[in-house]
């Protein structure tokens, strides 16, 4: 079998991206804390087709963390890693290190204000302060033409999106449809957490989401009545603690009075001790096959 090359080295991928740029080749970023799955991989084959070297980053970005997060015991299988890399065709893994990215001494970070502050960034203080700053450093290192992210993680697209375009960095930002088990539950890294009761458990995000949009659909406008069903839903589900649903502008983020087919509605719900979040925008509906 091909071996996958691994780029540790900053130093030796920028090399590598500055000759291949000065060739005129084009490149494909898909940033990502590894423990690869079908998302993951719907972001890399899109990234294959748009452009002549297609860059897998992993690292588990430190400053994104909170005291107490899940920084030390987040899920890792390079190996397993590379078998999905190479099927999706990735030409390069950067993986460095944390030192590398942080070295000592190091203070620059990227803030953005109004759309950092709601849904997650109310839960998450600083997480996105870590999010913009990674991803920022890593369009610096690697000058992507286009970069793919995943609307799974809808507040970071949208954040990453403004950070873009206020820094003026020319690069293509993909936003891709979130990839859902057949049951509904969104694909996460973090769903290795889940016991088979908290599997189980976990579905009430979708499920609620596929509520709301069956209400949506049959006319109910109203942010409260959505909200109240959703909220009755996930209050029944014994292994689940809410940390917020809200409907609100997907372009601002602000809350709204009245839902649309430009609400977003955004969860993310405590199953035992595991943060999960799911999102979906009322004119989409909500794609699970499956009746949810
Ligand atoms: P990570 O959680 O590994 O996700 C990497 C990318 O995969 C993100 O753009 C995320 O939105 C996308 N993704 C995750 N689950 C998905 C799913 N079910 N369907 C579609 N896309 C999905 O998000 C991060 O890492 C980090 O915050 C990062 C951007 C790499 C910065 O450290």
């Amino acid at each position: 079998m091909p071996e996958m090359d691994i780029i540790t080295s900053l130093k030796q991928m920028q090399e590598y991206v500055l000759k291949r740029r000065g060739a005129g080749r084009t490149i494909a970023l898909v940033p990502t804390m590894g423990f690869l799955h079908e998302g993951h991989a719907a972001l890399l084959r899109e990234g294959r087709k748009r452009a002549d070297i297609l860059i897998l980053t992993i690292f588990i970005n430190p400053t994104q963390f909170g005291i107490g997060e899940d920084l030390g015991k987040y899920p890792r299988n390079m190996e397993r890693d590379k078998v999905i890399a190479l099927d999706a065709g990735v030409d390069i893994i950067f993986a460095p290190t944390a030192s590398e990215m942080y070295p000592e001494g190091y203070q620059t970070y990227v803030n953005l204000d109004e759309l950092s502050h709601p849904l997650c960034g109310t839960g998450r203080p600083g997480h996105f302060r870590g999010v913009a700053t990674v991803v920022s450093k890593l369009f610096n290192i690697l000058q992507p033409n286009v970069a793919f992210f995943g609307e799974k993680d809808y507040q970071q697209l949208a954040i990453i999106r403004r950070l873009t375009a206020d820094l003026n960095i020319p690069v293509e930002i993909v936003g891709m449809p979130t990839v859902r088990e057949s049951d509904g539950l969104a694909m996460s890294s973090r769903n290795s957490y889940l016991s088979a009761e908290e599997r189980t458990a976990a579905l009430c995000l979708s499920r609620a989401l596929s509520l709301a949009a069956d209400c949506y659909r049959s006319g109910e406008l109203s942010v409260q009545v959505l909200r109240d069903k959703v909220m009755k839903l996930l209050d029944n589900e014994a292994y689940a603690a809410v940390e917020y649903v809200e409907l609100c502008d997907r372009e601002t983020l602000e809350s709204v009075e009245q839902a649309s087919d430009e609400t977003l509605m955004a969860l993310a719900v405590r199953i035992g001790k595991t943060r999960l979040i799911d999102n979906m925008i009322l004119g989409k509906g909500f794609p699970c096959k499956e009746r949810c």
